[in-house]
């Protein structure tokens, strides 16, 4: 369950990611973004009595969100100690009582702490460096609640010809995503098909229950890059809900 990628480990590009997200300006672009305002549709209005897990929370704003919406506790986690930092602020400076802050990665949260249980997981733009998608989500969905539910954002890279490039050969790959649109990053996102999420929820016991694809005007397969496996881009919102177990 390695991080092959994961050049969010790296504090300058970390924190890079969020002055090109802040650059143009949080609140105007990306809520503009299809995906967000359908995300936010889409969890629940009031998490009252509910405990929430945000993987890679990074600023915490999506955890302040929950937290506005109620939640009973939010556990935040980032392994990034400037992302940390940033929700530590968010957290003093916005009496956010019921969060709970831990700068910890996702595999050592789950090697640590298997027998914490929550009723929503949600990881936003945190998971498309996992080589070993399939198995974390395996082991993410066992930290659910029976009837719990789980929202996935995440970039979706689609190969036009899979025939050309075995699926399973597909996340040995990289393409290189850019964000922003007047100030600039460059990352790079594994290729890995809708199905290696989708089976990995399944075999912890999570029954999607929907999925929606959008496309963004705000990140883009990057230019110069001769994109030899012919993949596009989108953003889905995953969502599931814990049916067994
Ligand atoms: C693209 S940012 C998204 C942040 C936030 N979820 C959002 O949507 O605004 C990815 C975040 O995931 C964190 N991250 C990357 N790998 C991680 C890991 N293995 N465990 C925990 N956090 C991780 C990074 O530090 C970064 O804050």
């Amino acid at each position: 369950m390695s991080q092959r990628i994961g050049h969010f480990d790296d504090e300058a590009k970390v924190c890079l990611y969020y002055s090109v997200v802040e650059a143009a300006g949080r609140d105007d672009a990306l809520q503009k973004e299809s995906y967000f305002s359908a995300a936010l549709a889409a969890m629940p209005a009031d998490f009252s009595g509910k405990r929430v897990l945000d993987i890679g929370g990074g600023n915490g704003a999506w955890s302040e969100l929950f937290h506005e919406r109620n939640a009973k506790e939010v556990v935040y986690l980032d392994k990034s100690p400037a992302m940390y930092q940033l929700a530590a602020e968010r957290k003093k400076t916005n009496c956010l009582q019921r969060m709970l802050l831990l700068q910890i990665g996702i595999e050592e949260y789950l090697e640590k702490h298997n027998k914490h249980r929550f009723d929503f997981i949600f990881s936003s733009f945190s998971l498309m460096y996992f080589v070993h998608i399939r198995e974390l989500l395996t082991t993410i969905a066992a930290l659910l609640n029976p009837g719990g539910e789980m929202m996935i954002i995440t970039n979706i890279l689609t190969v036009e010809n899979p025939a050309a490039q075995p699926e399973q050969e597909l996340l040995q790959h990289t393409v290189k995503i850019e964000l922003g649109n007047e100030s600039r990053i460059v990352l790079d996102n594994l290729i890995q098909p809708l199905s290696h999420y989708l089976d990995g929820l399944n075999d912890g016991g999570v029954a999607e229950t929907s999925t929606k694809f959008f496309s963004s005007n705000y990140s883009r397969i990057c230019p110069e890059y001769d994109n030899p496996y012919k993949a596009s881009l989108n953003q889905a919102v995953i969502y599931g809900r814990k049916t067994i177990r």
